[in-house]
C-alpha cells in the first residue's frame, strides 16, 4: 500500500489511480494527516502530491514524522519543494511560471529514473522552485528553466521531483512511478480488479447477515454496478428501488430496468411519480430551487416506497453508489471548498434511519467500469457518461414543460446516437443535449418558424472538477445539427460550448 498525501491540488488522484493502475493499492489522505492516521495505513511507501499553495505563503505541510518512519518518500512538484523546505534546503519564488511540456537533463540515472534517456519529455507546473537542496542530497535532474529539477538521497531512499510524473505529457511518467512503486518501495502487487469484487462480495455478505438493503437505482453507472455486486452478495434480501421522476432519458426506464432483470433480479420496484415532480416543478426557473424540489420529492417517494411496498420486508440498510473521488472530495468540502451545487442524492441517508452500505466506497470510475464489466452487465451501459441525478431537470434551462422535456430528449437521443455511430462516444467524459429556453427565427421551406435552440455540451475530464470542451470532427458535428433540426419538432437552431470548467460548469444548472 502506498499512501499519497494530497496538498490540494487536483495531482493527487491521478497519482493514486496510476499507482492502482500499476496493481498496487493506493490510499489518499489530507496533507495535514497526522502520523498516527497515516500508520494506520501501514504505507509501504509516500508520496508527496503537487498543489496550488505555496511553502514561502505557509502552504499546508504534512507531519514532520514522515521522514522517520523508515520509507521511501518521493515528493512531486509542491512535494519537492516541502522536502527542500523541511529537510534543509532552500525554496524561493519569484521565478517566471513553468508550465507545459520541456526537456528534463537527467544527470543522474538512479533508481528513480531507471532506464530513462538523458533526456526526457516532461510536463511542468510551477512557480516557486527549489534553489539550495536539503542536507544529504544530490541533485540527479534539471531543465532550462529550472535548476533543481530532481534531486534525491538515495540513502533513506527520498526523492524529489519538480515535474509530474502522473500526467500523460510526461511520456515516461508511468516508469518513473513504477521505478518508485517496485524497484524502491518494493510494493507487491495485489490490487487486481477481479479480486477486489469478489472480496467486496465476501464483505457485503458479511456485513449484511439475514438484514434486507434498499439501493436506489439511478439510470447511472454507479448504482447499477452496486446493485449488481448487492445482488450476488445477497440475492433476493435486496430491493432496488427506481423513482422515473419523468427527468429521464428517452428509453431510459426500459433499458435500465432490463438490464436488472435480465440478471435475475426480482426485487425491482420502478416507480412512475412523473406526474408529481413535474407538478412540484411547475413555474419554477431557480436553478438551485428546483435541484431541491427534485431532490425533496425525491427523498419522499423513496420513503413511501419504503413504508409502503417494502414495509413487509425487515430493511435494515440503504445501498449508495458513492465512489472513492466522492468521499474524499465530500471530506475535502468540510473543510475548504465551498458548495457549488446541491446534490441530492447525498441527502438520502440523514433523512432515513438506515444504515449506510457503499459497495463501491474504494474505487474510482474507471475502476467500477471494470468491475461492471466483469459482473457481465453489457459494455453499453457501463461505459455510459456520468448522468446527474435530478436529470434533465437541470439540461432544460429556466421552466421544465412536457413539450420542453419532449424536444430535449428527442435531441439528446440523436446526439448519442451519431456519437456512438461514429466511435466518438467513448473518447468523451460527458456529452449531452441542453434545451435553452430562448426562440430564434429560422425557415423551412417556404415558412418563417420561430423556435428552440439546443446546446450541444461534450467535455474531456478525469473527475468532472475540471474539464476541457470535447473537439467533435466537424463533418459529425454538422450530421448531429442537421439531424436535430430535421427530425426533432421545435428545434430550428443548434449551438455547440466551447467553454471549460472552470469558469463554466459541465451542467447548466
Ligand atoms: P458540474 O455541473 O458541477 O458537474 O460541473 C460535475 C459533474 O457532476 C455531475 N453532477 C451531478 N451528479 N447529482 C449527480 O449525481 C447531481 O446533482 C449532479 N450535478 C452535477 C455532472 O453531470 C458532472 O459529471
Amino acid at each position: 500500500m502506498i499512501v499519497v498525501l494530497n496538498f490540494g491540488g487536483q495531482f493527487a488522484h491521478l497519482i493514486a489511480r496510476r499507482v492502482r493502475d500499476l496493481g498496487v493499492k493506493a490510499e489518499i489522505l489530507h496533507g495535514d494527516a497526522t502520523l498516527s492516521e497515516i500508520q494506520a495505513l501501514s504505507p509501504k511507501g509516500i508520496i508527496l502530491s503537487g498543489s496550488g499553495h505555496s511553502v514561502l505563503e505557509n502552504g499546508p505541510l504534512p507531519d514532520k514524522g514522515i521522514f522517520e518512519l523508515g520509507i521511501p518518500v518521493l515528493g512531486i512538484c509542491y512535494g519537492l519543494q516541502l522536502m527542500a523546505h523541511m529537510l534543509g534546503g532552500e525554496v524561493k519564488g519569484g521565478f517566471v511560471k513553468e508550465y507545459g511540456k520541456e526537456t528534463l537533463d537527467i544527470l543522474k540515472q538512479n533508481a528513480l529514473f531507471k532506464e530513462l534517456e538523458s533526456k526526457e519529455v516532461v510536463w511542468f507546473s510551477h512557480g516557486d522552485q527549489a534553489t539550495q537542496l536539503p542536507t544529504g542530497f544530490e541533485k540527479t535532474a534539471s531543465s532550462k528553466s529550472c535548476e533543481l529539477s530532481g534531486f534525491a538521497d538515495e540513502k533513506r531512499k527520498f526523492y524529489g521531483i519538480q515535474f509530474h510524473p502522473e500526467v500523460t505529457h510526461t511520456v515516461h511518467g508511468t516508469n518513473i512511478l513504477s521505478n518508485f512503486v517496485f524497484d524502491i518501495v518494493q510494493a507487491e502487487k495485489n490490487w487486481k480488479l477481479a479480486d477486489v469484487s469478489e472480496s467486496i462480495v465476501a464483505d457485503l455478505k458479511k456485513q449484511v447477515g439475514v438484514d434486507h438493503v434498499v439501493v436506489g437505482i439511478s439510470g447511472g453507472v454507479d448504482s447499477l454496478v452496486a446493485a449488481t455486486l448487492l445482488h450476488k452478495a445477497i440475492g433476493n434480501q435486496l430491493h432496488a428501488v427506481f423513482v422515473n421522476h419523468g427527468l429521464l432519458r428517452k428509453g431510459e426506464v426500459e433499458s435500465v430496468s432490463e438490464a436488472l432483470r435480465s440478471r435475475g433480479f426480482t426485487g425491482l420496484h420502478v416507480i412512475d411519480a412523473s406526474e408529481m415532480f413535474l407538478s412540484r416543478l411547475k413555474g419554477v426557473t431557480e436553478p438551485e430551487e428546483k435541484r431541491k424540489i427534485i431532490g425533496h420529492a425525491f427523498v419522499e417517494v423513496f420513503e413511501k416506497a419504503l413504508s409502503e411496498e417494502l414495509q413487509k420486508y425487515p430493511v435494515k440498510y440503504l445501498a449508495q453508489g458513492t465512489i472513492y473521488p466522492d468521499r474524499i472530495e465530500s471530506a475535502a468540502v468540510g473543510k475548504h471548498a465551498d458548495k457549488i451545487k446541491s446534490h441530492h442524492n447525498l441527502t438520502l441517508p440523514e433523512k432515513m434511519k438506515l444504515g449506510v452500505i457503499e459497495p463501491l466506497k474504494d474505487l474510482y470510475k474507471d475502476e467500477v467500469r471494470r468491475v461492471g464489466e466483469g459482473l457481465g452487465i453489457p459494455h453499453d451501459m457501463v461505459w455510459r457518461h456520468p448522468f446527474p441525478g435530478p436529470g434533465l431537470g437541470i439540461r432544460v434551462v429556466g421552466e421544465i414543460t412536457e413539450e420542453r422535456l419532449r424536444i430535449l430528449r428527442d435531441a439528446d437521443f440523436v446526439y448519442q446516437d451519431e456519437l456512438r455511430k461514429a466511435g466518438e462516444y467513448e473518447k468523451i467524459w460527458q456529452a449531452f443535449a441542453v434545451l435553452l429556453p430562448l426562440r430564434s427565427v429560422g425557415v423551412m421551406g417556404d415558412a418563417r418558424t420561430y423556435e428552440y435552440m439546443i446546446a450541444l455540451r461534450a467535455v474531456d475530464s478525469i473527475d468532472g472538477m475540471t474539464a476541457d470542451w470535447h473537439k467533435i470532427p466537424q463533418d459529425l458535428l454538422e450530421r448531429i445539427s442537421t439531424r436535430i433540426v430535421n427530425e426533432v419538432r421545435g428545434v430550428n437552431r443548434v449551438l455547440y460550448d466551447i467553454t471549460q470548467k472552470p469558469p463554466a460548469t459541465i451542467e447548466y444548472e
